[in-house]
């Protein structure tokens, strides 16, 4: 290992929580710096606020072993040989990305570094629009830390690819590592710090410009978004096609290597705190130069609309859903994650609910916050079992493992009428109809 290595990590929300622990479990000295003091006392006491496999284990080891501390302090920075911005950056309201939290802290970290000279490399991690950290957060630094740079004071773009449910994993074994800088010597610090990191399992490190790393973020997720919008526009032609299925269309269109099987499960369309927020931003900031994104668009629009099959397939169904008990298996944004942001379930049960169903629902962590978002407009049950009891219809909505592993009996036997509608594809469809389950799934055309 180089020696002993200083880090601080400002922002400790998903994203800036797993590398801080990565960070602190690899051995080296973190500060985890936030300016929320109801979360600084939460983690100090090892208590996380959103559920993330395996993330609470690491938080509590690295703060007992003092490898992490945890502070809203951000003078305790001054020390360190990188400080990693990890804030959020919303959505303002006509679709742009909201920088202030990143400015704010690019601000806190110019004061720390004023007392001292230690050289320190600023990483901007968080997703900005290209040419945030060299209009943006360059300027701040330098004023607010009064450094010379490229002397002892260096800034490198550095996007994150980790995926919600998966943090920890993503963190140690990225696909890639993308840096960004105008200062070759920044570059090379920070590649060296991260080959210390993975060691042996170090992939790829792409060295570039600012500009071009933080696009790499806007333009992986917009593709990503796209190429699940693209399939659930196939998913929903396959549907009006007897005798396809959009799952086995997916599985023969992915095997060609240019196009390679994931990020297409068609479904009820995608969610969560990125794609909803950085495509919109992409399309603000395209606008902004004069090019007008109509891919861009027409995958947010398709998305937006993916969620009403659901209600349109319980109409084909039922007729009315006036009057009708309804069963909503799964509500955070995708399994392994209690998050609900932009997830496809609450405007859908909204929808439900207006159209006069009586709505059960169920999922395994994330009641707390749905009650949040829902409070008495629906049942909130405390198993799947309880769930679907006397409905007329069931919605699988995310699609947890405990819901993978459902059989059609479950549904037959609790069921008023046992009608499945299956918005991630994860029931095999025949053997549900032998077992007389009637089963409508996204992208499943009438048996032929
Ligand atoms: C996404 C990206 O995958 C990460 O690489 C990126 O770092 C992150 O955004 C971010 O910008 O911070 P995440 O939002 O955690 O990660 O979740 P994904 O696993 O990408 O899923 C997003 C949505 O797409 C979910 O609603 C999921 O259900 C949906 N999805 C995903 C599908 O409908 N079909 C698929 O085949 C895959």
């Amino acid at each position: 290992m180089i020696d002993l290595v200083r880090v601080s990590v400002f922002g400790l929300g998903p994203v800036g929580l797993a590398t801080a622990v990565c960070f602190a479990a690899k051995g080296y000295r973190v500060i985890g710096v936030d300016s929320d003091p109801q979360r600084v006392r939460q983690l100090k006491e090892g208590k996380l606020a959103f559920f993330e496999p395996g993330l609470k284990e690491l938080l509590k080891q690295s703060v007992r072993s003092k490898t992490l501390q945890v502070t809203e302090d951000y003078h305790l920075n001054a020390e360190s040989d990188f400080s990693f911005i990890c804030v959020g950056t919303p959505s303002n309201p006509d679709g742009s990305a909201n920088l202030n939290y990143v400015r704010s802290v690019a601000s806190e970290i110019g004061m720390s570094l004023r007392p001292n000279k230690k050289r320190q490399v600023v990483v901007v991690k968080s997703t900005v629009i290209p040419g945030s950290a060299r209009r943006l957060v360059k300027p701040i630094l330098i004023r607010k830390s009064g450094r010379k740079y490229g002397k002892n004071l260096f800034l490198c773009s550095n996007p994150e690819f980790l995926r919600e449910g998966n943090a920890i994993h993503d963190t140690r074994m990225p696909d890639r590592i993308v840096i960004g800088s105008d200062e070759n010597s920044a570059i090379r610090m920070l590649e060296n710090f991260y080959l210390d990191f993975h060691g042996e399992s170090t992939r790829t490190i792409i060295k570039t410009t600012f500009e071009n790393a933080e696009f790499i973020k806007y333009a992986s997720n917009s593709f990503l978004a796209t190429k699940i919008s693209f399939i659930n526009c196939i998913a929903n032609i396959a549907q009006l096609t007897p005798g396809a299925d959009v799952r086995t269309i997916a599985t023969g269109i992915g095997l060609d290597q240019r196009i390679g099987p994931r990020f297409l499960n068609a479904g009820l369309g995608w969610g969560g705190s990125c794609f909803p927020k950085d495509l919109k931003a992409l399309v603000s900031l395209s606008k902004s130069l004069g090019y007008d994104p109509k891919l861009i668009e027409a995958s947010i629009l398709t998305n937006l609309n993916q969620r009403q099959r659901a209600v349109e397939m319980c109409k084909e169904e039922m007729g009315t859903l006036m009057g009708k008990r309804l069963a909503v298996l799964g509500l955070s944004f995708k399994p392994d994650t209690d998050d609900l942001r932009e997830a496809v379930s609450i405007p859908l049960i909204r929808k439900l609910i207006a159209e006069g169903g009586i709505v059960s629902v169920y999922d395994p962590v994330a009641m707390p916050n749905a009650r949040r978002m829902l409070g008495g407009t629906v049942r909130y049950s405390p198993t799947a079992e309880a769930c679907v009891k006397g409905t007329d219809c069931c919605i699988l909505v995310t699609e947890w493992g405990e819901f993978v592993k459902l059989q059609p009996s479950f549904f037959v036997k609790r069921m008023k009428r046992p009608l499945m509608i299956d918005g991630r594809r994860i029931y095999d469809a025949s053997k549900f109809r032998r077992a007389g389950v009637i089963i409508r799934g996204i992208g499943l055309g009438a048996s032929s």
